[in-house]
This record gives structure tokens, sequence and C-alpha cells, in this order.
């Protein structure tokens, strides 16, 4: 089986990239930047999202079974800051990558995943919780309007012929994610008091909020089996079901660590709009293929600061 992973050098990328590698698909992999370190000893091609006839030509040549979109800008942070970017990496390049495959001579045999996020689900009452994926669509921000819009157009697509589903992943939290996520930017944290390169005391925002976390290895297990089983144009929700309070995973973190650690809420951390619980129902992906969680939450928060701790803080 070959599979195409675009956005390969991201976080959840390049663990899925390692999970289809290690069950014996041929994996081929696009990234953004020109200059990929990995090209010599990965399969990687160039997608040149700019021009629709080059895109077909490039898939018609690879013919991959199955396409994982993850290619995105995925920051809620730098939607604010550049919602043009955000508008054009996820909602124009997806339309142009699901155009080339119609056009493509695979159109009618390559299977598709496009991945959304809870964010198109934005704020919703303490009712809706947890949320389902009938769920009213309330994004609050230009990346959740982007991700809404690109669900959009998989129902879209999937009409017009493609075997395309959509998924909408909640927090998704493990080794190598990069700063600016609450479990990464803890850790890392953590890891700098113990190197000694900070002092010990850690900043951090809203301890309140809870949230639905899964590990990074638990969601693109999903991803495999959904692109497969998946029905083209419906959504699934990867979730664990259980609600978390930022407040537990650094008590938690924290008490991995043998230093003496002070607290202190940053008000500079704390955010204008931060959505108080969020937390998805998985029954739908669950009643669709045989997957459940499998790393605990533990297990994943004690593997992230380890790669703090190895990353040379
Ligand atoms: N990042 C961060 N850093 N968040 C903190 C901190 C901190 O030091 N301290 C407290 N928090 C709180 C935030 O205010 C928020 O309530 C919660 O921790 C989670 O923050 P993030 O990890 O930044 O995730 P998010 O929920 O805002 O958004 C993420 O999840 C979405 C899926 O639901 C992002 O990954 C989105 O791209 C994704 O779509």
């Amino acid at each position: 089986m070959k599979a195409l992973i675009t956005g390969v050098n991201g976080f959840v990328g390049r663990h899925l990239e390692q999970f289809l590698l290690s069950n014996g698909y041929e994996v081929w992999g696009s990234s953004r930047s020109s200059h990929d370190v990995k090209a010599d000893l990965l399969n990687r091609v160039q997608l040149e999202f700019n021009n629709v006839e080059k895109l077909t030509s490039t898939i018609n040549e690879l013919k991959p079974d199955l396409i994982f979109h993850l290619a995105a800008q995925s920051s809620v942070k730098k939607s604010w800051d550049d919602v043009e970017f955000t508008m054009k990496s996820n909602v124009i390049n997806s339309t142009k990558l699901f155009e080339a495959i119609l056009h493509s001579e695979i159109a009618g045999s390559c299977k598709v995943l496009s991945v959304g996020s809870s964010e198109e689900y934005g704020i919703l009452p303490q009712e809706s919780m947890p949320i389902n994926e009938g769920s009213f669509l309330n994004p609050i921000n230009p990346y959740g309007i982007s991700k809404v819009s690109q669900y959009m157009l998989t129902k879209l697509y999937a009409k017009l012929g493609l075997h395309i589903v959509h998924v909408r992943p909640f927090n998704h939290i493990g080794p190598g994610q990069e700063l600016g996520f609450v479990v990464s930017d803890f850790s890392n944290q953590i890891a700098k008091i113990e190197a000694k390169k900070i002092s010990p005391i850690m900043n951090v925002g809203n301890l309140s909020a809870k949230r639905d976390f899964l590990d990074v290895r638990d969601i693109i297990r999903a991803y495999a089996d959904v692109i497969i089983s998946g029905i083209p144009g419906e959504v699934y929700n990867i979730c664990s079901s259980e609600p978390v309070a930022i407040s537990d995973i650094l008590n938690t973190l924290v008490s991995f660590s043998t230093q003496n650690i002070e607290v202190n809420i940053d008000p500079k951390l704390l955010r204008v709009v931060d959505i108080p619980q969020y937390v998805g129902d998985n029954s739908k992906i669950r009643s669709l293929i045989d997957w459940q969680p499998k790393i605990s939450l533990e297990d994943t928060l004690r593997d992230t600061l380890e790669y703090w701790r190895n990353e040379g803080n």
C-alpha cells in the first residue's frame, strides 16, 4: 500500500510516517520547507499547491492508494497574526489538492483523509458536552473557521466522487510537539529547571480549563484505520472523551521531577478568550473502527517530559 502524507515534517506527520513505515506501507511525504533534511533518507515529493495541473501530474506519477492531508497552518495564535496565510494554507491549498485528486487517474480508487480540528466546534454551552459530530459549529478564531471550510469542501468533493473523510482530532500531545502547547510548555520549563538553566519557578496560564487530551500515537493509529473504513463525506471526532483539568496536567508533570518547583500564574499567559471545557464524544469512530486510546495520560506526560530533557535544554 502506497501512502502520501502532506505536511509530513510536522509533529503529527513525523509520527504517522514512522507508524506507516513500521506497518509495511510505502510512504511518500511532502512538506512546506524546500530544504528538507530528511529527503535523503525518506521518500519526499514536492507538491506545488499553486498549480493544480502540476499537482495532478505529480499525483498521476506517484499514484498513492492513500492520501493523508495534514499540511496546514495549525496554530490558533498564528491564525490571528496572519489570517490570509491561514486561509490560503488551509482552505485554498486543500481545495487545490482535492481538485487535483478529482482530476487525476486515481480519483476513483484513492482514499483521502482530511484533518480538521475540534476548534471547528468553537465555544459551545456546557450542556453540549461531550461534543458529538452533530453539534453546532461555532468557531471563534480564523483557524477554526478555516477548518470548518475545509470540512465543507470534503462534503462537496465526496459528492463529486472522491473517497474522502474528515476527522476532528481534539488536543494532541506527546514527544516532539513544539512549544506553544500546554504540555510542551510545562515539560520544557521543568527540563530547564532540572538542568539549572532557569530558576525553579514555572510560569503557567489558566489552570482551571479542561481539555480532552490524546497521545499523538493514538491519534495516528485512528487516522490509519479511518481513512480505509470511513464513509465518504462523513466526519469523525478523535478524542478520549475524558476531560482533564490543566491543573492535573501540571501536578502530574511536577510530580515526575525531584525539584522543588514553585508555580507562578503569569497574566501574560492568560487568554482573552479561553474555552473553559472541551470534551468530545468518540462513540461514532468507535462504532466504525476497532480503536481506543492505548497510551495513558501519565505515560504521555512522562514521555513528553523525557523528550524535553533530551532536547538539551
Ligand atoms: N499553550 C499553553 N501554555 N496553554 C496553557 C498554559 C501554557 O503555559 N497554561 C495554561 N494553559 C491552558 C490554555 O489557556 C488552555 O486552556 C489549555 O491550557 C490548553 O492550551 P493549548 O495546549 O494551547 O491547546 P488549545 O486547547 O488552546 O488548542 C489546541 O487544541 C486544539 C484542539 O482542540 C491546539 O492544538 C489547536 O490547534 C487544536 O485545534
